[in-house]
């Protein structure tokens, strides 16, 4: 799947690592973007990185009616990130169940919800990608990150479910499990992080190069490495932290 001439819907555009992809895919040649926001004033700085490509949609995934309204809206996508996402910290017998059931909504239902809505735009369009935000820690649970981790290995099962059932439709279907990146989701975490630039840059490549499965940062290599090696052993690495 070549980013040149292609038209994206990223969500989650106007912060983070949905800018940091709305900026890629301007460099890489893509012919429009649709960068989605939950508030469409958030956007102002994204669209004026290039008016001309840069289109604005009013986008919260977790709302049935704008996923239909933007199928009518940007009715050419080709390329389909599902970038929104939340974190809310806590174990699972402490964190609060409003809180664990916005976070299924958002990093497992927003995605499907996306993804089913998008894959008979992009296969009338010739077909394309889906490309779908998850997270290292959906490989191994980190406890203190329990229903985040939850949400997002949820939408890891419905990316390889996904991939199979699209791939006829000529629609390759991606994900993408990040370490920890520099952005407001782990803003007073002290670790070493990853520009997201470069996770951008990383996820291009890897669409490119048609790598199913992109771990995009040092971190997240090493981690799969040795989680193919031993996943017990990254599983009790991960308890302690
Ligand atoms: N940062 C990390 O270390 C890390 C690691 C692995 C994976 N990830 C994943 O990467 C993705 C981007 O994260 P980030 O680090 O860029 O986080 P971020 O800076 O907190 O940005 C999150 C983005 O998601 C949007 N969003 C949240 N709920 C939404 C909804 N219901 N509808 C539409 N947009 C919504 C936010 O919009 P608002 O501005 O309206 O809140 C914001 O644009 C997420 O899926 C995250 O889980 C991040």
């Amino acid at each position: 799947m070549q980013i040149r001439n292609a038209t994206a819907l990223v969500t989650g555009a106007n912060r983070g690592i949905g800018l940091a992809l709305v900026k890629a895919l301007l460099n890489s040649g893509a012919k429009k973007i649709y960068a989605g926001a939950r508030d469409v004033k958030t956007l102002e700085a994204v669209v004026a990185l290039d008016r001309a490509r840069v289109q604005p949609l009013h986008l919260d995934v977790t709302h049935a009616e704008h996923i239909h309204a933007a199928t009518a809206a940007a009715p050419d996508v080709t390329v389909l990130i599902n970038n929104a996402g939340i974190l809310e910290f806590g174990s699972f017998v402490d964190v609060a169940a409003d809180k664990v059931a916005r976070q299924f909504a958002t990093n497992f239902y927003g995605k499907l919800n996306m993804a089913r809505a998008f894959a008979p735009v992009i296969e009338a369009n010739g077909g394309g990608a889906i490309i779908n935000m998850l997270t290292l820690v959906a490989l191994a649970s980190m406890p203190g990150l329990s229903t985040y981790n939850a949400s997002k290995a949820a939408a890891w099962s419905m990316t390889q479910s996904l991939r199979a059932t699209l791939a006829s439709k000529n629609i390759q279907v991606f994900g993408v499990f990040p370490g920890a990146v520099d952005t407001d989701m782990l803003a007073g975490v002290d670790m070493p992080k990853t520009h997201p630039a470069d996770i951008a840059s990383a996820i291009i490549s890897g669409v490119e190069s048609g790598t199913e499965d992109i771990f995009p940062d040092p971190m997240s290599t090493q981690l799969y490495a040795a989680w193919k090696t031993d996943h017990k052993a990254v599983e009790r690495q991960f308890a302690l932290m």
